[in-house]
């Protein structure tokens, strides 16, 4: 059994992943035929976004059936396979479960539209009000939250696209369909379970229109959503003692994360959130641009470390992920500081206190691709932010920048596997371009460059297991005032941990008050190693931790 403190979890984005037989689509046999590489970095879990069918509108995250594998990702017996060629690894499977809303291509939905009652009363559907739409909502990816159908006159709610229907949860029926799907994948073998944005599935009794909002705050962390999740831990993964479940969380606070992921809740192992990645929103809107506010991201990573201790709440920790943009990009220096500032971002992440996910591509450096054409973006919430910022009439030179720096296909190109056509990846045409960069940045290179980035995430997840301190520790902000460097201490028993990091492209001098000095030793770096001292100056980007 796998303890999740000690674990390091490892995404896989499949369909960019790698491409076993030449359709342009990364697939499962792609992820068996790499799990020696995963071994090697030493890794324990791997999350795989999902792979079910689906019309693909929204990536697969729009799922027409639970109980199955797209063809395009390949078989249930390949899915077989991996269970046990991972497991034969030591390392274990985290699936994605996504069931706030299926696909309108589900069958519950086709039936639902057939006018069956019985699975109408399986989403969401409401009259409208006034002659206008039931509420003024509006759907994550842009324009209304409501779709209309004349048959019935009604209209149905999704929160993101118009083809992933909202689930209703307060319907009992939907929930034990739901635990079924569960202990359908529990008895395959899964071990880990990502519930995608759980915290929006507890919609109000009552809706209304929201006068200062999107309408988020009607049903983020809603009125029945700590009794839903309890309730759903009973009935499936809370009957063994070795899975492990992490909830995405959208727009959450620290005291709904307690609540989820504190042991006594019986609820869920841990918990993502995303305040540290919109301190580059402008007004709070990710189509706006602004650089990190370095400030704020310290105040929030800061907060949410302490809170989630004093509550004893656990977080899932990331810079990246399928949705964010590739963090060398946006938080480092993808030019001139690639190496140091990357390794600096994946120190700064992996021993704080929580569990650390990596994403796919993350551990070599992969940037964000910088796409100049429309043609050359797939994901539904860019093109449909495109048309609406058009419509805005920002000019098309803008619109790119932002894209640039904030579309989902940032993170899903391609992994760069060597330098070969498609960087390895495949031997038909991508289904989304391979980054320009691929014959610098890519797997082959990092194995052979002991000083590689690969290298330097290999040695965050063995210090990991070697430390308790990393694993265990309680997390101490240092150096808070000041405005280039963040700085941690960590403490078990009579281990010390001291992180510094320098975020940065040029030198700043820290003084630091510490004793017992000469007993810290360096662990990791991204210069050369050195002995604490009490005032010295960091170098760009650099990061460097120390032991007692
Ligand atoms: C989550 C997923 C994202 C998806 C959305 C709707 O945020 O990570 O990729 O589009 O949920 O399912
Ligand atoms: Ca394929």
């Amino acid at each position: 059994m796998k303890d999740f403190k000690k674990s390091t979890v490892y995404q896989i984005y499949p369909k960019s992943f790698y491409d076993t037989n030449g359709d342009g689509f990364g697939d499962l046999n792609g992820v068996i035929e790499k799990l020696d590489y995963l071994k090697n970095l030493g890794i324990d879990y791997i999350w795989i976004t999902p792979f079910y069918p689906s019309p693909q509108v929204d990536n697969g995250y729009d799922i027409a059936d639970y109980y199955n594998i797209d063809p395009s990702f390949g078989t249930l017996e390949d899915f077989e396979k991996l269970v046990v060629e991972a497991k034969a690894r030591n390392i274990y499977i985290m699936l994605d479960m996504v069931f706030n809303h299926t696909s309108t291509e589900h069958n519950w939905f086709k039936k639902a539209l057939d006018g069956e009652e019985k699975y109408k009363e399986f989403y969401i559907f409401k009259e409208a009000v006034n002659n206008e739409l039931p509420t003024n909502w509006k759907s994550k990816f842009g324009g209304t939250a409501w779709e209309y159908i004349d048959k019935f006159e009604e209209y149905y709610l999704h929160l993101f696209d118009r083809t992933q229907a909202d689930l209703n949860w307060d319907n009992e029926e939907v929930r034990k369909e739901i635990y079924s799907i569960v202990n359908y994948w529990i008895e395959k073998g899964v071990k880990g379970l990502r519930f995608d944005v759980i915290n929006l599935i507890s919609k109000p009794e009552k809706f209304e229109n929201d006068l200062d909002g999107d309408g988020r705050r009607f049903y983020t962390d809603g009125p029945k959503i700590h009794e839903y999740i309890k309730e759903l831990n009973e009935n499936t993964y809370g009957k063994y003692d070795d899975i492990i479940t992490v909830g995405e969380m959208s727009s959450t606070s620290i005291e709904n994360c307690i609540g989820y992921s504190n042991p006594k809740e019986k609820e869920l192992s841990m918990v993502f959130n995303f305040h540290h990645v919109k301190v580059d929103y402008k007004n709070q809107n990710k189509w706006e641009l602004q650089v990190c506010n370095f400030d704020n991201l310290k105040k929030i990573l800061n907060d949410w470390q302490l809170g989630m201790q004093d509550g004893n709440g656990w977080n899932a920790n990331f810079w990246c992920n399928h949705d964010q943009p590739r963090i060398v990009s946006r938080f480092g220096n993808d030019k001139e500081y690639h190496k140091e500032s990357a390794k600096m971002l994946a120190t700064m992440i992996h021993l704080l206190r929580g569990t650390p996910y990596i994403y796919q591509g993350e551990e070599i450096g992969m940037t964000n691709a910088y796409f100049t054409d429309i043609n050359q973006y797939v994901d539904v919430e860019s093109l449909n932010y495109f048309k609406i910022l058009k419509e805005q009439e920002i000019n098309e030179d803008e619109i790119y920048k932002v894209l640039q720096e904030r579309s989902r296909d940032n993170s899903r190109t391609p992994m760069q596997w060597n330098s070969s056509k498609n960087a390895g990846f495949s031997q038909g045409k991508p289904w989304l371009s391979i980054n320009d960069n691929y014959t610098d940045i890519n797997v082959e290179n990092g194995i052979k460059d002991k000083s590689s980035i690969l290298y330097h995430y290999k040695k965050l997840i063995s210090l990991r297991k070697q430390y308790d301190v990393i694993a265990y520790g309680n997390y101490l902000p240092m150096l808070e005032d000041n405005e280039s460097v963040f700085a941690y201490k960590r403490e078990y028993k009579d281990e010390y941990l001291i992180v510094l990091n320098n975020f940065y492209g040029r030198e700043v001098e820290i003084e630091l008050d510490i004793q017992d000095l000469e007993k810290y030793k360096c662990i990791i770096t991204n210069y050369e190693e050195r002995n604490l001292k009490l005032r010295f100056t960091l170098k760009p980007y650099e990061s460097i931790a120390f032991i007692k």
